[in-house]
């Protein structure tokens, strides 16, 4: 019996993740925030699908991911769920939802879950968060990590830059990794950080690593949905591929409406009742 909806497709667990780095079928990974956008990634193959504090940036235009809550995380994960029948759904612990302490962690946890109907939670972080991490687990619930460059720390690091260029940064990074790892942790993205150092993770964990910025040496790879789509001009970072210029065909597309409604060629008698 499938955990997830009942569907004639074969869902994506955590089990079909780690069987996927066991034979070396790398695993994609995108962001989602609504139910179109997630129809169509869920229906193009892709396997994990994130529900990303980033909505925070790309929905709400807010500058960094802390102001989005729980609440709207929790909006925005059942609007993916919704138009989802195979892919796997993780949805991002916001800034200021689990850093209280492990009860804290663990109720927003149980929110999610509960509340969207979601298969995980992501947390950024290591060792400083083993306690909450720890609990969730305990209530069942899959746990992705994340470490490297973790936004919800921006105003500790300063910069958007590579992080664990130094060898004390990318000593305590493995560290992390493998107590994520130890302590359950079904997989764990490494954010902006040398390759080099995600190749050595990925090769000494067991768990699948999926990367942004972090190189093609890692299990799979992650990607905000907006900027591969290239409907965020704006921000173009090195690890960034954009396998679409959407701003250019949707300004196009909006222009010719407006065009059109002004010069009465929409709509036309055909179009009428
Ligand atoms: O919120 C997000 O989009 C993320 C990805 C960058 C991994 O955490």
């Amino acid at each position: 019996m499938s955990v997830q909806k009942k569907t004639d497709v074969k869902v994506i667990t955590t089990h079909q993740l780690q069987n996927m780095k066991e034979r070396g079928e790398k695993i994609s990974m995108l962001t989602a925030y609504d139910f179109s956008m997630a129809t169509i990634l869920d229906a193009a193959g892709v396997d994990v699908l994130l529900v990303g504090d980033s909505a925070s940036n790309v929905m709400a235009g807010h500058e960094t991911t802390l102001p989005i809550t729980l609440d709207q995380m929790i909006y925005h994960a059942q609007s993916v769920v919704r138009g989802v029948r195979r892919a796997f759904v993780v949805v991002d612990l916001p800034f200021g939802s689990y850093q209280g302490n492990s009860s804290e962690a663990l109720r927003s946890t149980i929110r999610i879950m509960k509340e969207s109907g979601a298969h995980g939670v992501k947390i950024e972080g290591g060792a400083e968060i083993k306690e909450s991490i720890t609990r969730i687990l305990s209530a069942g619930v899959p746990v992705m990590g994340h470490l490297g460059l973790t936004p919800q720390s921006i105003y500790k690091f300063g910069t958007y830059t590579v992080r664990a260029k130094e060898e004390a940064e990318a000593q305590k990074l493995i560290e992390d990794a493998q107590l994520l790892q130890e302590l359950g942790c079904f997989a764990i993205v490494l954010e902006k950080i040398p390759s080099e150092l995600a190749k050595r993770v990925a090769e000494n964990l067991q768990i699948p690593i999926i990367g942004i910025g972090a190189g093609p040496h890692v299990d799979g790879q992650v990607l905000v949905v907006h900027d591969m789509l290239g409907i965020n001009k704006e921000f173009k970072p090195r690890f960034l591929r954009r396998y679409a210029d959407l701003h250019t065909i949707m300004t196009e597309a909006v222009q010719n409406y407006v065009k059109d409604v002004k010069d009465r060629n929409f709509p036309t008698e055909k179009e009428a009742y």
